[in-house]
């Protein structure tokens, strides 16, 4: 018989701890929502001692999300799992996740602890965790690396004391795929009561074996695979949920097994992390990159038109690539945007409809054709989810080969109408010293990316930037058929994102405590 095979999504947490990719509560809730209706098993929702924010967020997702399971990661220490108990426990199917590393290297170098102290660590958190949740999961971090028989003992230990998922992670990107179904299947052979839980993995793509080995173990028995939308995740990233999925499903003779995903959600389920996060997908990436189902030489197109199955092994329409993607123009009406918006994933409330369909009909002004890109632009920089404390009303700058680049800014806030100029080298760095000077907040620019995000002259220009503000990135972004307003309005995102997240979310102690043990 066929077997279930779980899907953990951990986009939100492990993803969302690689440098780059971190999110407000209200973009983890978007992106949470996302994640429901594409069906995964568990959502991984954050590390909620690590910071009031993340704690915030996790709470938020329980209190919000109801058919998925809503796990927090706790060290097995008791405040941690407190912390992930007071999130956690709104919701409909709430899990504690715990993990402590199991490899001598981590005990030694790490943790500084006897083997034996490290399994009283995990039993007691374990049975701690079970008496607030009935639904626990242990992870062996680093446990590729673990010696076989004491992992055998930590795994039964766990499982005596309560835990339902046992969770086997190569933390370090580290095993090669028929080792780690090995490692995987002796495990399960050798493990008392293995019976009694669902054995999961967890695989870093250091070496770029990440899926591999995720697929290897479910092959050895492994029913949870945790991975993340994109493969984002800390270095190389995790496991790619849609590879991990789509393999599964492709290759439905091999697995003998289903997940419950529904794969037509996945592509928006990639666009809209990108878009939250500013982190692009690189185009040749398996699944959701642009080429992903693009034919370009000759004989592959005359091969696909004959017959699609000559190189074509999953549709686009089963990841949920529509075939065209050009949508609407000047014409279209308020109904036509709204179901649009539906096929693309986001179901707008009418106030939100009633913003977008303004925006829609400006940009259908400048812009003769209107893509799905363009619509998602305008969801992400027109409706917007952080408080606007500034607000953009004039950019004006100069460059050339022969003069110095000056900017000059008018912004609001509030009441006041704020205004400055600057020089810089080039007109957005001019620009961006402008906003600085009449913020009076000074932003490092980390990262500046700038696409085109559909074809023609007049495409819109969609630009990323990373700031830094004291200790803290945060991601800007914005679009425009102009340059400079798009490097203007992304960084003056950044900007209102950062006085956000002073007022709203400061730092817990515990923060840098939990931060540092990771
Ligand atoms: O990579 C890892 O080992 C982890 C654990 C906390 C599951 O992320
Ligand atoms: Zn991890």
């Amino acid at each position: 018989m066929s077997d279930r095979i779980y899907i953990f999504d951990t986009t939100l947490r492990d993803g969302e701890q690689s440098p780059g990719c971190s999110l407000t509560i209200e973009e983890k809730l978007q992106m949470a929502r996302q994640l429901e209706r594409l069906q995964v098993d568990v959502i991984e929702a954050g590390f909620p001692i690590s910071s009031d924010g993340d704690f915030e967020s996790v709470r938020a997702i329980a209190r919000e999300i109801r058919s998925a399971t809503i796990a927090g990661l706790c060290r097995t220490i008791k405040k941690d799992i407190d912390r992930v108990w007071e999130a956690v426990q709104y919701a409909t199917r709430p899990r504690i996740h715990t993990f402590i590393a199991t490899s001598d290297i981590h005990l030694k170098y790490k943790l500084r602890k006897t083997r034996e102290q490290v399994l009283e660590d995990a039993v007691t958190a374990v049975s701690y965790a079970r008496s607030l949740c009935p639904d626990v999961e242990f992870s062996a971090e680093d446990a590729s690396r673990t010696e076989m028989d004491y992992l055998v003992q930590v795994v039964e230990a766990v499982i005596e004391a309560g835990a339902t998922v046992v969770n086997i992670p190569d933390t370090v990107g580290y095993a090669i795929p028929w080792e780690f179904a090995e490692k995987v299947r002796t495990l399960i052979s050798r493990v008392r009561n293995a019976d009694r839980v669902t054995f999961s993995v967890h695989c870093h793509n250091d070496l770029g074996l990440s899926t591999a080995n995720s697929l290897a173990a479910v092959a050895a028995g492994a029913r949870q695979v945790e991975c993340t939308v994109n493969g984002i995740g800390e270095r190389g990233g995790n496991a790619s949920l849609e590879e991990v999925v789509m393999a599964v499903r492709t290759r439905k003779d091999i697995f003998d097994g289903y997940t419950r995903v529904k794969t037509e959600e996945i592509y928006p389920s990639s666009r809209l992390l990108s878009n939250l996060t500013g982190v692009h997908v690189q185009a040749n990436k398996a699944i959701v990159g642009r080429n992903a189902f693009a034919h370009e030489s000759g004989i592959h197109q005359d091969g696909v038109i004959k017959e699609k199955l000559t190189y074509e092994i999953m549709t686009p329409q089963s990841v949920g690539i529509k075939e065209s993607n050009l949508v609407l123009g000047k014409h279209s009406g308020r109904h036509a945007l709204a179901k649009k918006y539906e096929e693309l994933g986001y179901g707008l409330n009418p106030k939100e409809l009633d913003k977008a369909y303004l925006l829609f009909k400006k940009l259908a002004d400048r812009k003769k054709e209107i893509y799905d890109e363009d619509l998602i632009v305008i969801i992400q920089d027109g409706i917007r989810v952080t408080p606007e404390v500034y607000k953009l009303k004039y950019v004006q700058a100069s460059s050339g080969n022969q003069i110095i680049s000056t900017a000059t800014i008018i912004l609001e806030k509030g009441d006041l109408v704020l205004q400055d100029s600057a020089t810089g080298d080039g007109p957005i760095e001019a620009t961006m010293r402008a906003i600085d000077r009449v913020t009076g907040i000074r932003g490092h620019l980390v990262d500046y990316t700038v696409h085109s995000v559909s074809g023609g002259k007049d495409a819109v220009a969609e630009v990323f930037v990373r700031v830094k503000f004291d200790d803290r990135n945060f991601i800007g972004k914005a679009a425009s058929t102009d340059l400079v307003d798009a490097s203007a309005r992304a960084y003056l995102h950044a900007v209102n994102k950062a006085v956000y997240w002073q007022s709203a979310a400061p730092k817990s102690v515990a923060a840098e405590d939990a931060a540092a043990a990771h």
